[in-house]
């Protein structure tokens, strides 16, 4: 079985960390995001992955070479030498997709995170008869999603709006889809989003279906709901996976630390805390809802609370880091600092205190 991946697009939302690296291979709880997708489809069956890239092919591609062998899947490549949209690299990849056994594959999209339900998926799309599936997910603010309409019977998708100014319902696209090969029929090869131009009219002629994704589910493209994201996912660790969770008297609630990683005196980590390779964290450190990317280092009582630390960077003494700032790679931040928000960019120091969220350039 194959996949497509949706890896193009410049990640500016999730700016300054994709400056540094294309958004999927930025960690996520420990991990670039494409092996959480990777490692779901390995699981369900799939043997090749197409990587739908438009920009920085080599860097993906030399970053997951490794991946192949360890997960034992092949990982190729589909370059755009324009932006294709959402629609447009299907129908470029049309001949890595099809391999004459008319057997579906699924398409995801690079930033959408969750329990990767793949196998139920593939129950619920042999169970109906329509040429493609798509996960449905509720949310509390659908306008900036696909909203998705159905018969909640059946699955059937009635209506599929992209982005819609006014309230049609809530359940929106999670960006995971099993289609059948005949779909690409249905996809020219230009630039064309398959939310705009393709779903709906599937929909009008009954031959989409949606299933709704049991768990979690996050779009973690933009920061605040990167954070969210990494909540929401380790609860279900904790749930199914417990003893990948960090246990000891300076954890509360939900903490994972990457076992080369070293923990101080005295701290007292979580909620809500991913800690990666190779991190410093010293004595007395104050950490909750926040991401320390691999390499970094957060000096004696520091504090840091609803915000991502960029790879390689350093937090010093007493400093106090807060309310969604973003730390690009390589950043240092001098002792005693504090910083309200803000992003700053790769390879800076900052050394007074950014009062109000800014960037820092
Ligand atoms: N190859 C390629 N080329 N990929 C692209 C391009 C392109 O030109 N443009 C976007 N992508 C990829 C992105 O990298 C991402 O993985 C996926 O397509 C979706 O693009 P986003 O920019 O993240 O879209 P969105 O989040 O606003 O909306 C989409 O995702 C929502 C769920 O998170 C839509 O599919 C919505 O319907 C959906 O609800
Ligand atoms: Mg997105």
């Amino acid at each position: 079985m194959k996949a497509l991946i949706l890896v193009g697009g410049f990640g500016t939302r999730l700016r300054p960390l994709t400056l540094s690296f294309p958004k999927p291979l930025v960690d996520f709880a420990n991990k670039p995001m494409i092996l959480h997708q990777i490692e779901a489809l390995k699981d369900a069956g799939v043997t090749e992955v197409v990587l739908a890239i438009n920009y920085q092919p080599e860097v993906m591609l030399n970053f997951l070479r490794d991946f192949e062998t360890k997960l034992n899947i092949k990982i190729t490549c589909s370059q755009e030498t324009e932006p294709m949209g959402t629609g447009g690299p299907l129908a470029l990849a049309r001949d890595k997709l099809i391999d004459g056994s008319g057997e579906p594959f699924f398409v995801l999209n690079s930033d959408v995170i969750c329990e990767f339900p793949l196998k139920q998926m593939i129950s619920f799309h042999k169970q109906h008869k329509g040429e493609a599936s798509i996960m449905v997910t509720k949310v509390d603010e659908p306008s900036k999603y696909g909203v998705v309409v159905l018969d909640e019977d059946t699955g059937l998708v009635q209506r599929f709006f992209e982005k819609p100014n006014t309230f049609v319902g809530n359940k929106i696209n999670a960006g995971i889809y099993l289609l059948n090969p005949s779909t690409l029929d249905r996809i020219e090869l230009r630039p064309t989003s398959i939310e705009k131009e393709v779903f709906p009219s599937m929909a009008a002629e009954e031959q989409l279906f949606a299933m709704v994704l049991p768990g979690f589910w996050m779009d973690i493209g933009q920061p605040k709901d990167y954070i969210t994201g990494l909540r929401l996912y380790l609860d279900f660790l904790r749930r199914i996976f417990s003893e990948k969770l960090a246990a000891g008297n300076y954890v509360l609630g939900n903490v994972i630390v990457e076992e080369t990683a070293r923990i101080g005196e005295g701290c007292l980590i979580g909620p809500d805390v991913s800690i990666g390779q190779g991190c410093v964290i010293e004595d007395g450190v104050r950490l909750s809802r926040c991401t320390i990317m691999r390499g970094s280092r957060i000096k004696k009582h520091a504090c840091i609370s609803g915000s991502i630390v960029g790879w390689h960077s350093t937090v010093g003494q007493w400093a106090r880091v807060d309310n969604m700032t973003i730390l690009g790679e390589d950043v240092h931040v001098s002792d005693e600092i504090y910083t309200n928000g803000g992003v700053v960019l790769p390879h800076k120091e900052i050394k007074s205190s950014i009062l109000k969220p800014e960037i820092v350039m």
